[in-house]
């Protein structure tokens, strides 16, 4: 779906597909270097990261493996709730492994604080966020993120990947929802 095909549903077009795809180029580009030599596994958070992780794990000149959690944090309003429940976890050992969490959007940064020690926990040699998007004027508790594509306003957007209530995931771009879709 492109930006276009739901204008009235948005009240601006934040980045299109081709300024996603250079902003994680730029990301790939800076991780070979950082994981030269490097096996990094990829996690990545579902379902809002399934587009970055498709377009980031492609882009990547590394061997990466990919794997997939699942975590409740938001039902279908659009505030975060800061309540973090496992709804589908890894299949990977993560001992010894360098693990890159690679997610579509950090908010409050309340869900990737909890994954950021529960990943640690489990014996990874590493573990680093990269996150398409962030909202600084958001943040409740402090993340240390490694690799972010887009600083945005504290907006709710939806698009590549981003929903609301399940919908506007396969948008192309990114957007803000307009008030009148969510009122
Ligand atoms: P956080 O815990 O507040 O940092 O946000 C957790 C999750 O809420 C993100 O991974 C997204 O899935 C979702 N989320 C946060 N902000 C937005 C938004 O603007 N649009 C769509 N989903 C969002
Ligand atoms: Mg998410």
């Amino acid at each position: 779906m492109e930006l276009s095909d739901i204008e009235s549903d948005l009240t601006s077009v934040l980045y299109t597909e081709e300024q996603i795809h250079a902003a994680i180029a730029e990301v790939a580009r800076a991780v070979e270097v950082d994981y030269a030599g490097r096996e990094p596994l990829l996690v990545g958070v579902l379902k809002g990261a399934v587009m970055v992780m498709a377009d980031f794990a492609r882009e990547l000149k590394l061997n990466a493996q990919m794997d997939w959690m699942a975590v409740s944090s938001y039902g279908s309003g659009t505030k975060s709730s800061g309540v973090v429940r496992i709804l589908k976890d890894l299949d990977t050992d993560l001992h010894g492994r360098d693990v890159i969490i690679v997610e579509d959007i950090i908010d409050s940064g309340l869900t990737l604080s909890w994954l950021l020690e529960n990943l640690k926990s489990r014996g990874a040699a590493s573990v680093e966020i990269f996150a398409l998007l962030r909202k600084p004027e958001a943040a409740k508790v402090h993340v240390d993120v490694k690799y972010v594509g887009f600083e945005i306003p504290n907006e709710f957007v939806v698009g590549y990947g981003l929903d609301f209530a399940e919908k506007y995931r396969n948008l192309r771009g990114v957007g803000v929802l307009a008030p009148h879709v969510y009122s």
